[in-house]
């Protein structure tokens, strides 16, 4: 007996593994805690860019990815696998953090041998389940059974309230996004190097307008994928844009972006970038286009306009200050929002204004506290 709390953090992807390092940082440096890393590895190449910049060696990987992989196979072989994990390590809490399949069935595993579950970014809700999909779901699944509900903001708090989550485990600590983002940049202060790989594309497109542009929204697979290529097309008719577009490992998104956009002159393909490449790919755009979560919250708080290409937003407060706009699928809207903030001085400047509603860099110490008890 350590007389420490065990904290098992459970994930699986880029978005979760950016947002929790700051928290395992702090549990790591902190005395009263016994750190253990689980990964899913729902992502491979993507979850191993961040575990490498964050100096994070998992305790347990389970190496689950598959190519091409199916929501039900893979919720069952998180859920197993992390049951597996929990038995041999038997923690005080299981953390989690936002709403993949990792999420859900990583909280789910804890919830069966009756484990606290702690849910960092909790409560987003856009209402409609279909929107992100299955994200939605997941996250209200986690919300229902987890013993401390860690939400970003007010807004995520009350959406937990009004599904009568008990207030007194509910707390607003800000966004981990924003602890993760403040400590890249500070390192790339220190190491510039880290983010110098984007150089090559910045001369050739130096004088040109940079648009950084993500994808890979699941409900936006056929159609909407299609439409988003073709708006990105006609965008990069105009000389004076240049589009860096670092495309997603999934074979879904590939496909139809490598077979759109390949070989335009002021369309750069890239592979997807570390988080310091990231961060300077945000620093050095105008704007950006995606269709992302974590870019909802990354983009306001640098005063990056974002258009966000979806139908509804779990991330409201992006919109609600005026940095985000939903735009959704349609290519003829995408271009029309695309151009009006390029050729619009005002428009531009009304939506670069830097708004941190999602934080203020200290969200995991305060996560600490509340499992410290
Ligand atoms: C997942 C999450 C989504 C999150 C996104 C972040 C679910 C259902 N989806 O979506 O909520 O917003 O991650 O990026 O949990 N692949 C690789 N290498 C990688 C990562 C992915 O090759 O490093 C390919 C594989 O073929 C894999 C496929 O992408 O099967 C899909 O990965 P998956 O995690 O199931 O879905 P994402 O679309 O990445
Ligand atoms: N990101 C990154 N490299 C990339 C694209 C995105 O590091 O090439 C980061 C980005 O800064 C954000 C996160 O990945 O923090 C968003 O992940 P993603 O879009 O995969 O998932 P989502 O946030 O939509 O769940």
């Amino acid at each position: 007996m350590t007389g420490k709390t065990k904290i098992l953090t459970v994930f699986g992807t880029r978005p979760e593994a950016i947002k929790l390092f700051p928290l395992i940082h702090a549990l790591e440096r902190d005395p009263r805690f016994d750190s253990v890393v689980c990964v899913s590895a729902q992502h491979r190449a993507m979850l191993d860019q961040v575990l490498a910049i964050a100096e994070i060696v998992p305790d347990h990987d389970l190496d689950l990815m598959t190519p091409g992989q199916s929501l039900d196979a893979l919720t069952a072989r998180a859920l197993v696998g992390v049951g597996g994990v929990l038995d041999r390590e038997r923690p005080d809490w299981v953390v989690v953090q936002g709403d993949t399949t990792t999420v859900m069935a990583g909280a789910l595993a804890a919830y069966y041998r009756q484990i606290p579950v702690c849910h960092v970014e909790a409560g987003l809700r856009s209402g409609d389940i279909h929107h992100p999909w299955p994200e939605e779901v997941n996250r209200k699944v986690v919300g229902s059974f987890a013993a401390l509900h860690c939400a970003p903001t007010r807004t995520a708090a009350d959406a937990l309230l009004a599904e009568n989550v008990d207030p007194a485990n509910v707390h607003v600590t800000g966004n981990t996004v924003i602890d993760a983002l403040q400590w890249v940049t500070a390192k790339i202060e220190r190491e510039p190097g880290l983010a110098a790989g984007l150089g090559e594309l910045e001369r050739r497109f130096a004088g040109k307008r940079i648009i950084g542009m993500t994808s890979h929204r699941r409900e936006n697979f056929g159609e909407g994928m299609r439409g988003i290529a073709d708006a990105v097309k006609r965008i990069a008719a105009r000389p004076d844009v240049a589009i860096i577009f670092p495309v997603h490992l999934n074979p879904n998104v590939r496909e139809v972006m490598n077979a759109e956009l390949a070989g335009l002159d002021n369309v750069a393909l890239i592979e997807p970038l570390d988080y310091p490449h990231f961060a300077r790919l945000l620093a050095i755009s105008d704007l950006m286009l995606s269709d992302s979560g974590g870019v909802q919250e990354e983009a306001p708080a640098l005063g990056k306009p974002v258009l966000v290409m979806r139908e509804t937003t779990e991330r409201p407060e992006g919109v609600a200050a005026g940095t985000a706009r939903l735009v959704g699928t349609d290519p003829d809207r995408i271009v029309a929002e695309v151009e009006a903030l390029l050729d619009d001085p005002t428009a531009y400047v009304a939506m670069a204004r830097a708004h941190n509603p999602f934080g203020d860099g200290k969200a995991a110490e305060r996560i600490v506290e509340l499992l410290a008890g």
